[in-house]
């Protein structure tokens, strides 16, 4: 791919790394691929990080045709820029993209981009503990229309923050809100997908549990309101007597990278680990009669959260004395070790931008 560069002339100054929190800072390019019918993808380009000018019909804004997605490079300790698994994020927007009916981007053309833009911007990757360059490849429809219907236009576009924690507990335990009210997704639905809208959705419920004093919104299903689903930004894994669970990857819920390799992890440590449904009453009990061990979050952003406080219609379970358990400490340090390049990936899922 011929990726044309327009340097900017206002280089931005570096933020301080240890003050970053999430999603607050802008490199100083971003990198655009547009499409249009009969022609495919083409002009892919470097440029300065600026506004998009947009027709006001412009479809995503009326239809929310748009799909996103997250991954990371790190700066391993010989100064090497690292990737993680990032063709499970280029296959995944492409299955995003099939339930929205927009083109595909191709894996080579989405892998190309990213290390294209994440080696044009090394500079900020940040090295401080926990830091790294979080990266949002998103695609909108861009065409002029109010009919409902596909795009016949669109712009792939892949933009870079240096990031610290997602949630300002770091890697402390976070209190959960059981949602009974909103639902998030249904089978059939846009659940599995990483789109927009599916985000858009999950807000009211998000507000809901801030308001109440909670981190974030557990999901059940969006048909029984009776098994746990995901949390809003994350998977969640549930330790309960002697097996991990979480729920299964079957339309609903978000197929997250985090998520697999965790899953990964805990069965090559001999750990009996089911996809399988859960329901919010068995989990409660497990946490009423001392068999629930752990609960934590998997998500890119977040990385691995402890959960330490269940709340489902008032009825309120406290995990592991609100600490983090031994299990999400070991997952968080391997993970983290592998993606910081610290300790040995036995499983290739590191990738080294040359
Ligand atoms: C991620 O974990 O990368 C996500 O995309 C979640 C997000 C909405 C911040």
């Amino acid at each position: 791919m011929d990726i044309k560069i327009t340097r900017s002339t206002h280089l931005k100054e570096k933020p301080d790394q240890n003050h970053l929190g999430f999603g607050n800072y802008f490199t100083d390019h971003m990198l655009t691929i547009d499409y249009d019918e009969g022609q495919g993808w083409h002009d892919a380009r470097i440029t300065p990080y600026e506004p998009i000018a947009m027709d006001p019909a412009a479809m995503v804004l009326h239809y929310a045709q748009e799909t996103f997605e997250g991954l990371k490079a790190y700066r391993n300790p010989n100064g090497d820029v690292m990737l993680f698994r990032p063709e499970m994020n280029a296959r995944r927007m492409i299955n995003s993209n099939a339930r929205l009916c927009m083109p595909a981007l191709p894996e080579e053309m989405f892998i190309e981009a990213v290390e294209a833009i994440v080696k044009y911007e090394q500079d900020w990757i940040p090295t401080a503990p926990d830091t790294s360059l979080y990266i949002r490849p998103f695609m909108y429809a861009a065409q002029p229309s109010v009919g409902v219907h596909p795009a016949n236009s669109y712009k792939f576009i892949i933009i870079l923050s240096p990031v610290g924690a997602y949630y300002p507990e770091g890697v402390n335990p976070i209190k959960i809100w059981v949602e009974d009210e909103y639902v998030r997704a249904v089978k059939g639905g846009t659940g599995f997908t990483k789109c927009g809208g599916n985000y858009a959705a999950s807000v009211a419920a998000q507000v809901k549990a801030e308001q109440k004093g909670y981190t974030q919104v557990l999901w059940l299903d969006g048909v029984h309101r009776k098994y746990v689903e995901e949390v809003g930004t994350m998977n969640i894994m549930f330790y309960i007597g002697d097996e991990i669970i979480t729920a299964p990857i079957d339309g609903s819920v978000l197929p997250g990278v985090t998520r697999d390799s965790m899953l990964r992890l805990l069965k090559d440590w001999g750990y009996k680990v089911s996809e399988r449904e859960l329901s919010i009453d068995d989990l409660m009990e497990a946490g009423h009669n001392g068999t629930l061990k752990e609960v934590f979050g998997t998500g890119t952003a977040a990385v691995i959260s402890p959960v330490g406080e269940l709340n489902y219609k008032g009825d309120i379970v406290t995990i592991n004395d609100f600490k983090t358990g031994p299990l999400t400490q070991r997952l968080y340090d391997t993970l983290t070790g592998i993606q910081w390049g610290k300790i040995e990936d036995p499983y290739q899922w590191t990738r080294i931008i040359k």
